[in-house]
Order: C-alpha cells, then structure tokens, then sequence
C-alpha cells in the first residue's frame, strides 16, 4: 500500500522580528544570529493568535478546495504548547473546521517529535485498515517561547504545518518498512506545567540532538544491510536531507556529523577520502540541506513543525526537479525521542507543491519593533485574555483566538477570509 503525504498547508503569524533588530536590541553581533545561527527573521505572536489558530489555519490551507471534511477519519495535533492540559488543540480544531463527528480526535506531545509521532501514527492507522478509505489530518503547530535576553531568545518562532496523509498521496510517498530510532531520557530541554517558557541546558541540548541522530542513523543503517548498494554510501541516497532546524545550523551541524561517520564508514571498504573533509561536507551541504532551510531561517524554531517547515519550503521551490527522488528526514524531540525515515517525492507533486504559497505568506508579514515584540512577548497567560486585541489588518487568518469566556477559549473567523470558512 502506497502511504504518505497528499497534501500540505502551512500558516504563520502574521508579525516578524528581523535579526537586526534583536541583534541591536540585545547587543549582540548580528552576525551570531545570522551566520552563527542561522536566523534571519522570527515570527512573533500577536495576542489574536495562538496554537490552536495556526493549527487550524495551516489545516484550512491544507484541505484546500481539494480534500472535503468528510474525507477525514483522523485529526492528531501534535504540540507542546498546547492551550490545555487536559483539552486537546485538535478538538478546538475539529469544531472550527467543522470534522465529521466520526473523526478520532486527539493531541500527542513528546517535544519536537510530537508532528513526528502524529504522522507515524496516522501511517499505521491508514495500513491497519482502521482508514476505511479515509484520510488523516496531521498538525504539527507551536509557538516557541523562552526567556528575553536568554541564549535561547534568537530561537524562538511560531507557526503550525498540517499534512493530509492518505493512500496514495499526490507529494511524497513514505518508506514505512525501514525507521531508525533513538530514545533515552535527558534533561536537555523542558517546560514545567507552570511555566509559559520553556527551561533549555542549551549546548548539552545540541550535544543530544547530534548524539540521537548518530543512534538513529545507525539504527536505519543496521536495516538497510540486507538492501545495501556497496557502490555508494548510505546518506547520499538521499537527494534532499530535511532535519530537525531548532535555528538552522543545527541542521548544518547534524548533516556534518552523519556524513562524516557514514562516509567514514564506507571509505573502510571503498570510498577514498580528502584528509581535509570540510569542503566536501559544506558543498554538500549546501546542496542537499540549504534547500530545507530557507523558510526556517524566517520563521524561527516551531518544535513540532520545523522539519516539516523545512519539507514544505523544499517542495515549494524545488518539487519539480525532485520528483522520484529520495528524501531523508531526521526528527529530534528533546527528553528525547528522534527518528530517522526516508519518502520519495511522488511524479506530478509539482502540481500541489505549487499551491503551499509559503513564501507569499512569509512576504505578507508586518515588521514589528523591539517594542511591540516584547509586549506581545510578556503578554499574561492566555487563560486571563477575556478579550484580547482583534486581528490587525496585517493579519492571514481567517481564524483567530477571540478571548476566554467562563474559562472556555473561544475562535472566530475573519470576514475578510470567510472563505476557507467551511
Ligand atoms: P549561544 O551561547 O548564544 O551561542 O547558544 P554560541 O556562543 O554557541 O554561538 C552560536 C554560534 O555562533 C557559534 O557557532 C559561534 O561560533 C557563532 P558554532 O561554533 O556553533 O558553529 N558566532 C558567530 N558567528 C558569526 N559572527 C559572530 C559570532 N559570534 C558567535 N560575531 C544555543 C546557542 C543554540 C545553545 C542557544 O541559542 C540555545 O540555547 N537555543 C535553544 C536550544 C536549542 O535550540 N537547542 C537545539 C538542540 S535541542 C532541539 O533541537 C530541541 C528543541 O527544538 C526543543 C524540542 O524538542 O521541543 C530546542
């Protein structure tokens, strides 16, 4: 059975803080963030959005004029900033984009792997047998938060990307039979159930995302023995790495260390290798991991979404030269659990690549000053909003979180969007 993603819907806020102005703000060389990090622009979160909007606005997105609600038999929002901590972002969801009441409807959490993990289950569910035909409705959406002036600060960011996976799918077509996987307990990021931001030991934090994606790889790699082309070593089957980008040299430091050991590996047995290998890595890099990159170097860390940012992004610009070719993908949730898996971009995904519009949307934001950044950074826990501000006219919506009443969220839609309004 042929399973993977049909379709993607992306949604970001609609503010942005440029480098510059963090670099300035917080007396920082602009090249750390730019060149060091990575990070051009992050989004940042006016009052009228929050999880459960961006979800829902990357769902109406993905969904299109092309999947119709009945279709859906699954809804998983994976999160970590979720608005609840019993009430799932994804049943706010199921009510705004009006699901069938026959849809199973949850919200799963284990950090930046919670989209991971939504999308492996949504798999499984379509092979089971459970689909009966149906689709599934996968939304990875965060916001991410961390104290102002800590290390932590240029690698926040916001937005939610929401897949439809079915059988069949018109983008890319996933390897289900072969994963590798690493999980083991760290403290190396976390958010306790008080806070609004999250706690991060951040160097230990990268030495655990490179350290997982070495057990994972070689996990994938201890499975493709049976299937192994000697000619070549394993990473560069792939035509496109997308890796987790919590900024996005991370994703440059994790392409550095699993070629390097994989192409390591193989020059043991076949392969001659230059002494000096930092220039084959960085011509590498730039052409099977740059390509990922470049939303996320303007959005910002999303937890969940950011390696499917990275996807969405790629097949945007570059589907029609990558259609039949082989993508690897490398998700990392701090704690931590990460996976490694593979999916081949589908012939004729052109065609639904060139409705994601991201890059329209990255355009449409509003620059906003060190000001208006921090205001909106301190504003009080959501809980207290009875009545936060109303949409700017800057904003994509069409849905946005309109206040608390008697402790229950509620959501409205913009006239202005109605139309993705079901
Ligand atoms: P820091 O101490 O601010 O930065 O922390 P630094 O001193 O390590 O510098 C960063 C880079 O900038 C270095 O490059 C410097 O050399 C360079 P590197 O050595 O790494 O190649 N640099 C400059 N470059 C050009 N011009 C300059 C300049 N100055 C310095 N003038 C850190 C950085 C990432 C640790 C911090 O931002 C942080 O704590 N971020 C949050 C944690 C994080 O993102 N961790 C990533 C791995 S964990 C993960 O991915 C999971 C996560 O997404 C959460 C989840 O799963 O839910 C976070």
């Amino acid at each position: 059975m042929r399973i993977g993603i049909d379709r993607i819907g992306t949604y970001i806020p609609s503010e942005v803080l440029p480098a510059e102005v963090l670099a300035d703000a917080r007396e920082i060389p602009v090249g750390k963030l730019k060149q060091g990090l990575g990070v051009h622009a992050m989004a940042v979160v006016p009052p009228w959005e929050d999880t459960v909007s961006l979800a829902a606005n990357a769902a109406l997105r993905a969904l299109g004029d092309t999947v119709s609600v009945e279709e859906i038999g699954l809804c998983i929002v994976g999160t970590e900033s979720g608005v609840d901590h019993s009430k799932p972002a994804a049943i706010f969801v199921h009510e705004l984009l009006g699901l069938p009441s026959t849809c199973r409807t949850y919200e799963v959490k284990h950090a930046c792997f919670g989209g991971t993990a939504a999308l492996l289950t949504a798999m499984d569910w379509i092979a089971s047998g459970s689909a009966r035909g149906r689709k599934a409705l996968v939304i990875a959406s965060d916001i991410a938060k961390y104290p102002p002036g800590s290390a932590g600060e240029p690698t926040q960011g916001a937005g939610a990307v929401a897949l439809v996976v079915s059988e069949d799918p018109a983008l890319v077509e996933m390897d289900r039979s072969c994963t590798g996987v690493f999980a083991g307990q760290v403290h190396d990021f976390w958010r306790p159930l008080d806070q609004t931001q999250a706690i991060v030991d951040g160097k230990y934090s990268v030495d655990c995302y490179l350290e997982a994606l070495e057990h994972a790889f070689a996990d994938y790699a201890r499975q493709q023995e049976g299937r192994d082309d000697a000619d070549q070593p394993l990473s560069d089957r792939f035509a496109r790495l997308v890796f987790h980008a919590p900024f996005p040299r991370m994703a440059s430091k994790a392409h550095a260390r699993m070629v390097v050991s994989d192409w390591k590996a193989h020059a043991a047995r076949s392969l001659e290798l230059p002494d000096d290998l930092t220039d084959l890595v960085e011509r590498d890099a730039q052409a099977r991991v740059d390509p990922t990159l470049w939303a996320n170097q303007l959005i910002g860390n999303t937890y969940t979404a950011s390696m499917y940012f990275g996807l969405a992004g790629l097949l945007e610009r570059e589907a029609t030269e990558l259609e039949g070719k082989l993508l690897g993908f490398f998700s990392y949730g701090s704690g931590c659990c990460s996976e490694f898996f593979a999916g081949r971009v589908v012939a004729g995904a052109s065609r639904v690549a060139g409705e994601i519009g991201l890059g329209e949307m990255i355009d449409r934001r509003k620059e906003v000053s060190m000001a208006e950044y921090e205001r909106h950074h301190a504003k009080p826990d959501l809980r207290a909003m009875e009545s936060p501000e109303k949409p700017g006219s800057h904003f994509s919506g069409p849905i946005y979180f309109s206040g608390t009443t008697d402790e229950k969220r509620t959501y409205a839609a913009q006239e202005r969007g109605a139309s993705f309004v079901r």
